[in-house]
C-alpha cells in the first residue's frame, strides 16, 4: 500500500467563494485509479467533494477531469502513473475540472451547456433515404469499418476540454460533435451526406474552424482521433462533393497544399491571395487591403522584409515532389482507419496495408463513401 497526495480544485457556487485547491492524503496501491483515490478522500475525509462517475471502467465517460493539467478519465489513470507524471511538475497529483465548460461544483462541469448542445447541433441520428425496410438495415461489414473509430466515442468531453479552437471561438462545433457528425456522414445508410457536409462547411464555426492543434487526438482516451474525423469530413466535402464554402475553407486548404507542392516550405505571402483565387482576383483585393496594417507592422518590426515577402527562395525538393506525385497517381483516396488493427483476411473489399513503420491498418477506398450518397453535388 502506498500513500499519495491528491490536490483537488474545489468550487462551490452556493458559497460565493472563489475556487481553491485542497490536498488529501490517500492510501492505495499504485495500480488503483485516480478516481479510487478521490472516492477514498470523499469517503474518509470530506463527503462534500463533487465528482461524477459511474462505471469505473472507462466505459461510461462520466469521470472526465484534468489530471496534472491534461484531460482524461479519472478511472483510467493509475495513481502510480499520475504520480510519475506529477513528479515532473513538483510532485503532487493535481485534479481539476475539464476546460471549455462551466464548472457546476468541484470536479463536475456542465456538459449540457456545451458538449451535449454541440452534439445536438450535428443531428446525431441516422436519416435514411426512402422507405424503411421491413426488417433491419443490412450493411456490408467493410462499409462500417470506416466509422468504427468515431463510434468508439464515449462522450467524456476530454477532447472538448483541450480544444484550442473552442477556447478562441466558443461557438466552434468542436471535436466531439464533429467526430459524431462523421459517424453519420460515413454511414452508408444515411441519405443526407451532402446536406450534412454543406451545413458544416458553410457554418463559420464548422469543419473549417479547426486549426489542427492535435490536442483532441492526444486527449481522447479511446483513440477516436476527432481531428482525423474532421479532416475526413473536409476531404469528402471539398474533394468529393466540391462544396465551395462561403468561409473560403476549402480554397484555403487547396492553396496551402499547392503552395507546399510548389515551394516545399510555405510561402506565407502567397497563401492569402491564393486562398482567394490569386493576387488580382476581385475576392482577394479586399482581403489583401485588410491585411495591410498587419503587413506594415511586420515590416516595421523587421519580421518580414520586402524581399522575403515578394520572393521565396525555396523550391520544392525532389523528395517533396515525389510525395505529391505518389498521391496524385493514386486512383482512389484511401481513408486509413487506424483504430481497427490486426489481421482480418476475411474482410471483403477492405485492404490491409502497412506503412513504413510497419503499423497495420485497414483502408477503405474513400470514393466508396461518396458513391454511397445519392445526393452528390
Ligand atoms: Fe465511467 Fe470513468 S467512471 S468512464
Amino acid at each position: 500500500m502506498a500513500s499519495y497526495t491528491l490536490k483537488l480544485r474545489r468550487y462551490s457556487p452556493e458559497s460565493g467563494d472563489p475556487a481553491f485547491w485542497q490536498e488529501y492524503k490517500v492510501d492505495l496501491d499504485g495500480h488503483r485509479s485516480v478516481l479510487d483515490g478521490i472516492l477514498q478522500a470523499k469517503d474518509r475525509e470530506d463527503g462534500s467533494i463533487g465528482i461524477r462517475c459511474s462505471c469505473r471502467a472507462a466505459i461510461c465517460g462520466s469521470c472526465g477531469v484534468k489530471i496534472n493539467g491534461r484531460p482524461g478519465l479519472a478511472c483510467h489513470m493509475h495513481l502510480e502513473e499520475a504520480q510519475r507524471r506529477a513528479d515532473q511538475n513538483g510532485g503532487v497529483i493535481t485534479v481539476e475540472p475539464m476546460g471549455n465548460m462551466p464548472v457546476l461544483k468541484d470536479l463536475i462541469v456542465d456538459m449540457d451547456a456545451v458538449h451535449w448542445k454541440k452534439v445536438q447541433r450535428v443531428t446525431p441520428w441516422l436519416i435514411p433515404e426512402g422507405e424503411h425496410p421491413e426488417r433491419e438495415y443490412i450493411v456490408a461489414k467493410e462499409a462500417m469499418v470506416d466509422v468504427t473509430q468515431s463510434m468508439a466515442c464515449i462522450q467524456c468531453g476530454a477532447c472538448v476540454s483541450d480544444c484550442l479552437s473552442m477556447e478562441v471561438d466558443p461557438l466552434f462545433v468542436g471535436p466531439a460533435a464533429l467526430a459524431k457528425a462523421y459517424r453519420f456522414v460515413g454511414d452508408p445508410r444515411d441519405g443526407q451526406q451532402f446536406e450534412r457536409l454543406r451545413d458544416l462547411s458553410e457554418d463559420p464555426h464548422g469543419i473549417y474552424d479547426c486549426t489542427h492543434c492535435f490536442n483532441c487526438i492526444e486527449a481522447c482516451p479511446k483513440g477516436v482521433a476527432p481531428m482525423s474525423q474532421i479532416m475526413r469530413l473536409r476531404r469528402i466535402a471539398g474533394s468529393d462533393h466540391g462544396i465551395d464554402d462561403r468561409n473560403n475553407g476549402h480554397r484555403h486548404e487547396k492553396a496551402f497544399v499547392d503552395n507546399i507542392e510548389k515551394n516545399g516550405l510555405l510561402h506565407e505571402a502567397d497563401l492569402l491571395p491564393d486562398s482567394y483565387g490569386g493576387k488580382f482576383h476581385p475576392r482577394a483585393v479586399p482581403e489583401l487591403l485588410a491585411s495591410l496594417p498587419v503587413a506594415l507592422k511586420g515590416l516595421r518590426r523587421g519580421k518580414i522584409t520586402p524581399k522575403k515577402a515578394l520572393l521565396h527562395a525555396h523550391k520544392a525538393s525532389k523528395d517533396v515532389k515525389r510525395i505529391f506525385e505518389r498521391v496524385h497517381d493514386q486512383e482512389k483516396r484511401y481513408e486509413l482507419n487506424l483504430y481497427v488493427s490486426g489481421k482480418d483476411e476475411d474482410l471483403p473489399g477492405g485492404e490491409e496495408m502497412q506503412d513504413e513503420q510497419g503499423t497495420e491498418a485497414h483502408g477503405t477506398p474513400a470514393s466508396s463513401s461518396a458513391e454511397r450518397s445519392p445526393n452528390q453535388a
